[in-house]
């Protein structure tokens, strides 16, 4: 058994069976690398090795559509067209998209947010004019 480290995922640790898929593990355990297409066509599960690079399998056609050399020399795979061999470490970039749609932490509201305007005088009136009702219709001419 070898262990990945899903780094971006609060280095969540996992153990996998050698020779892996890497996208398919991180699917199987929750790992949240993310991914669309699952068959090297979209890009979307591009990661680093940020460990164990020495691990993975050779760098597949693939994902030379999607890495240039640099990228490959820094590290970079195409987690749906990797196999780990032994232990790595690896993160990725999350998509603006997802990240805008986490629910952001609110920090509670500061004392001067929630403290009452001396200027304002309390009152019971409501802040609002009610609704207008529609004016009754005229009455029939004689
Ligand atoms: S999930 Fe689309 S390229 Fe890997």
């Amino acid at each position: 058994m070898i262990t990945i480290t899903f780094v971006t995922n609060g280095n969540k640790a996992v153990t996998a069976e050698e020779n892996s898929n890497l996208l398919r593990v991180s699917l199987r355990q929750q790992g949240g690398i993310p991914f669309k297409c699952g068959g090297g066509i979209c890009g979307t599960c591009r990661c680093h090795i940020d460990a164990g690079l020495e691990n993975t399998d050779k760098v597949k056609n693939k994902e030379r559509k999607h890495l240039t050399d640099a990228d490959i020399e820094a590290g970079y795979r195409m987690a749906c067209q990797t196999f780990v061999t032994g232990d790595v470490s690896v993160s990725w970039k999350v998509p603006e998209k997802a990240a805008a749609a986490r629910p952001a932490v609110q920090a509670p509201p500061s004392p001067a947010e929630t403290a009452v305007d001396p200027s304002v005088e309390p009152t019971d009136e409501p802040s609002v004019e009610p609704p207008q009702t529609a004016a009754a219709p005229p009455p029939p001419a004689p």
